[in-house]
């Protein structure tokens, strides 16, 4: 297990750059074998901008050519876990009709914020939405959604890195980790 110590937290790696680049290439070959129509990738913000920038990239490799636009949703929490309410901050901008949907984000906890998502693609008029997620966290669904194309199931610990944050911190981190500890004194 590698550990790092930034600013006085101690974060074990989870799952190392170079899983994530190997298991993204597979995410691609994956979504290109699904031979979507007219595929739209909507990454869902703030989370999965790190993700979906090298999910994309990959989807070239796979043969793809996506369009890409932008949602940033907020879903509210208590404590650590949603409360089941979320609001649109930013709306993409493109047409759905007719095509198919890919809705990228980080971690699928308990769902609220992907079926969220889901339906109001779907009730534009899109011919499908379906999601590629980073982690999945299982034990915790409460939507009625699955995640189609999945990187890792993840132990149930808060993960930072890699687009993901605690309090703003450490989504520059180029691989996921865990906080095991926080600064002393
Ligand atoms: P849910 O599936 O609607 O419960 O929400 C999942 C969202 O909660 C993710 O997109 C993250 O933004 C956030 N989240 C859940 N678990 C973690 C974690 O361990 N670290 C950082 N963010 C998390
Ligand atoms: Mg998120």
């Amino acid at each position: 297990m590698t550990r790092h110590n930034i600013d006085g937290y101690v974060i074990d790696v989870l799952y190392s750059e170079a899983e994530i680049n190997a298991r993204i290439s597979a995410l691609a070959k994956e979504i290109a074998a699904s031979n979507p129509h007219r595929l739209l990738v909507v990454p869902v913000l703030k989370g999965s901008f790190i993700f979906a920038a090298d999910l994309i990239r990959a989807m070239h490799h796979a043969g793809l050519s996506p369009e890409v636009d932008f949602m940033i949703l907020a879903s509210y929490r208590e404590g650590t876990r949603s409360s089941g309410k979320v609001d649109v901050l930013r709306d993409i901008e493109s047409d759905v009709k007719d095509r198919d949907v890919l809705l990228v984000d980080d971690i699928l906890e308990s769902g609220r914020t992907l079926a969220f998502a889901k339906d109001l693609i779907m009730a534009r008029g899109a011919k499908s939405a379906t999601s590629c997620v980073l982690l999945f966290k299982p034990g915790h669904l409460a939507a009625n959604i699955a995640g189609d194309h999945v990187g890792f199931e993840c132990p149930d610990k808060f993960v930072v890195g890699y687009g993901m944050d605690m309090a703003h911190q450490f989504r520059e981190l180029p691989f996921v980790g865990h906080v095991v500890e926080g600064p002393k004194g």
